[in-house]
């Protein structure tokens, strides 16, 4: 999937969330559909925020709607059973870095750059950003990224835990993403939407993820997929997954 709003960076407007919101209404239905990878289009983005120029036209009331109905989206990235990858190619600012963090893993080409300048518009990250980089990357520096509004390079989000890996180009970054994606999909389709369940329970208070686990792991008994993956272990062969 590619963010394509070159001339403006790909600033997300309203149009462009309701076209994610749209895409991973497909992408959840279309059984042909495996994993996805977002980037951004052109050389110098990925995604350098929501868009400013709408933004300026926000008051009390539409604003909290602006940003509920963004975060809504971002989480049916995040809760998505099929694997999201983000190939940043470029600046990932304010709701860029949000939708890469709403992403399962993050792959950054050597130019990537992250931060959440909202502060230097007199706003606050409103797609989930304090959250999510939080829960990314700790309290200490959460705290100086979305306070200072600085943006960090990739090898630093790299040894901040931000992102998994950064490559030199972005030819080099999409072969990272392909190569991952691919081994993910290898493995069994049930087990993989279980993990992604169970990982992100930890950050829903409502939820014991303990719990979530336990009942994922018996509810992978159940699957077609576990017997043929056992019984390709005993019998020394490779595993054929269904998705059932
Ligand atoms: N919303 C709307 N338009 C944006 C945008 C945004 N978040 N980010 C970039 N653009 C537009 C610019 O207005 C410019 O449009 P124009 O050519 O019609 O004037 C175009 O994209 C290119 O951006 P420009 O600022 O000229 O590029 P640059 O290389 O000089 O600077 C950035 C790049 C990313 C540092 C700079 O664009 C920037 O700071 N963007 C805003 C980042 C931000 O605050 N994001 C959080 C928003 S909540």
């Amino acid at each position: 999937m590619t963010i394509n709003r070159p001339d403006k960076l790909n600033a997300l407007n309203i149009q462009t969330i309701e076209d994610i919101k749209l895409a991973f209404e497909e992408i959840y239905d279309d059984t042909s559909i495996k994993g996805v990878i977002i980037t951004g289009a052109g050389e110098k983005a990925f995604v350098a925020g929501a868009d400013i120029s709408e933004i300026a036209e926000l008051n009390e009331l539409n604003a909290r709607n602006f940003a509920e109905s963004g975060q809504e989206v971002f989480s049916s990235i995040e809760n998505c059973h099929k694997p999201v990858i983000a190939l940043v190619n470029g600046f990932a600012l304010g709701g860029g870095c949000e939708l890469a963090m709403a992403c399962h893993l993050r792959v950054a080409t050597a130019n990537a750059r992250f931060g959440q300048p909202e502060v230097n518009l007199g706003i606050i990250p409103g797609y989930g950003g304090t959250q999510r980089l939080t829960q990314l990357i700790g309290k200490a520096k959460s705290f100086e990224l979305c306070m200072t509004g600085d943006m960090i390079n990739a090898n630093q989000a790299l040894t901040l835990g931000l992102i998994n890996y950064v490559l030199e180009s972005p030819t080099e970054a999409l072969a990272k993403c392909e190569e991952v994606l691919n081994k993910i999909i290898s493995k069994a389709p049930v087990a993989i939407g279980l993990v992604i369940d169970c990982v992100n329970a930890v950050s829903n208070e409502q939820e014991n993820g303990y719990q979530t686990e336990a009942n994922g792991f018996a509810a992978c008994t159940k699957t077609i997929d576990f017997a043929e993956g056992t019984s390709a272990f005993l019998e020394k062969r490779k595993p054929e997954f269904k998705g059932e």
